[in-house]
């Protein structure tokens, strides 16, 4: 959600902050702000707004400084204001905090700590932090680092945290709990990051914090992590790691936005996706990842796949996917609604958590419960080294690179991916699909990026599609079978970014209840693909059609009865039924992507939204 960085060196401070700030935008951009040390004293600059707004308020102030810490913020508790901006200061000006995640129990800290005179001046669960690191440092003089980890025992909640403090002003001190936080090492510097973008820029080697985490970083000297959890707070040996992650792929590249750039980065990315996991002759598909846990999953006697928002989507293709080719029950679940609702989990059960981003707290907490019940835990998800990446048992990684627009829409297409991966690698080796349907789909699967390329090649045309629909306050969309998901998928695009209305359903859920709402004035977009239940869409078309429904639809190549009874048609390259979703979502990328340009919205940044949503 929020973004953090911060730095410590004999660099220019405020560059490399604000840099990574924009960077980090994509996490958070209702506003933001950075505290630098200027001659032992912290100065303060935040704004509402996006980070080039606080740039462009700091261009005439002094910012020369070699430390200092930055943040662009979610808002979850106060409003977007320069008040509730982070850093938060100490009463005293001589602690500045900033703070990814939620402190749960602020309200009872916040109480007591305005009991014995703390003032608060802003609405944030954040601030309580700072005062309380305060105060124990204050009643039991201890050092920074101590009263950080004993103030630490004492919240619940969330936390990525870096401090600044005046008692040692190179010094900074940054803590993780469930949210993500690493530390780029330098020479003699040192970056912080709450993912790797803006630290990739300077060095490769990082540390990534653990939950309980509290480390001490002063240039020059080695890093001193310690745990809160453990009783004697002994000195851990940093484990060092390679960032994957180069800065051409945070670049733009050429396109106007990371979301264009993104959809058109598809064909490679489901490329990579399936690098090295379909042998030569097509004999063997394995996910090298689960190897391990081949076994339990072949014997599993349920899927649970557990995630949110369009990782969701994806879950519900594979529940087709493994259904029909593995022959096993599978639950699709939100992973917010499932956490809560004392699920039954055995110890034969297979959860998959998806997620792009790996930090989703919904996400995370239903494998925190698939583990405690025994069940073999298997993660999907995009970003190297994320908690989700180290929670779960074993997983698969969607390699498609990171992702910076808000909607998401390559991991999609990978997670999909890597779900047919290992639903055909289960089948094969079960036995529960022949080897010539084996064969044809994972040949099929390997033509996706080029059938996607001839996809892309019609954005000029769905552009025009795009013109119609952005004037409409409504949109439908339709879907059948393993297109469901993706009319679900479309939906969710459209009203994300370009803020229309739009529902997606089953096509034939149509007559219970919504086609009440159609009239002249709804587009309906239907997912009309060869599929088994072809007929009956055509059916639901006509039942729009008869409501003088406008009909915008995405056929297989060489349609022309649903063509025939379309405004607009669009039409995909013929797939395997299983595998439609792949192609089929692309042009519903491409619509919501021009239809949101139309109306003039910030299709990377969509009002309200954060990529990564680490609070529950
Ligand atoms: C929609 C979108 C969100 C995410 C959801 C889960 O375009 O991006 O719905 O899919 O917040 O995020 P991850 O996949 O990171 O767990």
């Amino acid at each position: 959600m929020c973004g953090i960085v911060a730095y410590s060196g004999y660099n220019e401070a405020y560059p490399i902050l604000i840099n990574g700030l924009r960077r980090l935008e994509y996490r958070g951009y209702d506003s933001a702000g950075v505290a630098l040390m200027q001659d032992g004293k912290i100065t303060l600059y935040k704004k509402r707004g996006k980070v080039s707004d606080l740039d462009e308020f700091c261009a005439d102030k002094n910012t020369e400084s070699h430390v200092g810490i930055a943040h662009t913020r979610w808002a979850t508790h106060g409003e977007p204001s320069e008040e509730n901006a982070h850093p938060h200061l100490s009463e005293d000006g001589s602690i500045a905090l900033i703070h990814n995640g939620i402190v749960e129990n602020y309200v009872s800290l916040k109480q007591e700590l305005q009991r014995i005179g703390y003032t608060f001046k802003s609405e944030t669960d954040t601030e309580v932090l700072v005062h309380l690191i305060k105060d124990v440092q204050a009643k039991e003089n201890l050092p920074l680092a101590d009263a950080v980890m004993l103030a630490l025992t004492r919240v619940e909640g969330t936390y990525a945290l870096a401090i600044l403090s005046t008692d040692n002003p190179d010094q900074l001190i940054v803590a993780k709990k469930g949210s993500p936080l690493l530390i780029g090492v330098g020479k003699n510097e040192y970056f912080i990051g709450s993912d790797g973008a803006p630290i990739v820029e300077y060095t490769k080697k990082v540390v990534y914090l653990e939950d309980g985490d509290v480390a001490v970083v002063t240039p020059k000297k080695p890093l001193v992590i310690r745990n809160i959890n453990d009783e004697e707070h002994l000195r851990k040996r940093p484990y060092f790691q390679k960032l994957e992650m180069s800065l051409d792929q945070l670049e733009k590249g050429g396109f106007e936005t990371y979301m264009l750039k993104e959809i058109f980065e598809q064909p490679k990315a489901i490329t990579d996706s399936m690098r090295g996991r379909i042998n030569l002759k097509k004999d063997v598909v394995s996910l090298g990842g689960i190897i391990e846990y081949e076994s339990k999953m072949m014997n599993a006697k349920r899927f649970i796949i557990a995630a949110c928002g369009t990782s969701w989507h994806a879950g519900l293709v594979a529940e087709y996917l493994f259904e029909s080719l593995i022959r096993v029950p599978v639950e699709v679940e939100y992973a917010s609604e499932f956490r809560y609702r004392n699920p039954i989990i055995h110890e034969d059960d297979v959860l998959i958590a998806i997620s792009q981003s790996g930090e989703t707290a919904d996400t995370l907490a239903a494998v925190e419960l698939a583990k405690r019940h025994g069940a073999t835990v298997i993660g999907i998800c995009n970003v190297v080294g994320s908690t989700l990446a180290r929670e779960t048992m074993a997983g698969s990684y969607t390699h498609a690179g990171p992702e910076i627009g808000v909607a998401s829409t390559k991991a999609f297409t990978a997670q999909v991916t890597v779900l047919a991966l290992m639903a055909l690698s289960l089948a094969h080796k079960t036995g529960t699909i022949s080897r010539s349907q084996y064969h044809q789909l994972v040949n099929d699967l390997e033509s996706i990026p080029d059938k996607i390329e001839m996809v892309l090649k019609q954005e000029q045309f769905i552009q025009k599609i795009a013109q119609f629909v952005a004037t409409r306050p409504n949109a439908i969309f339709l879907g059948r079978g393993v297109n469901y998901p993706v009319a679900l998928e479309g939906a969710l695009k459209l009203k994300e970014i370009s803020y229309i209305h739009a529902e997606g359903y089953p096509a034939a859920e149509m007559k219970h209840g919504p086609i009440a709402l159609i009239d002249e004035h709804m587009p309906v977009i239907v997912v009309a693909t060869e599929q088994q239940t072809y007929d009956k869409v055509v059916s639901n078309i006509q039942e729009v059609i008869a409501r003088k429904g406008t009909v915008i639809s995405v056929v297989t190549e060489g349609d022309t009865t649903v063509k025939n009874m379309s405004k607009f048609c669009i039409e995909i390259p013929h797939t395997e039924e299983l595998l439609t979703p792949l192609v089929a979502t692309v042009p519903l990328q491409i619509l919501a992507y021009h239809v949101a340009l139309i109306r003039g919205c910030n299709v990377d940044r969509p009002r309200n939204l954060a990529k990564s949503v680490s609070v529950e």
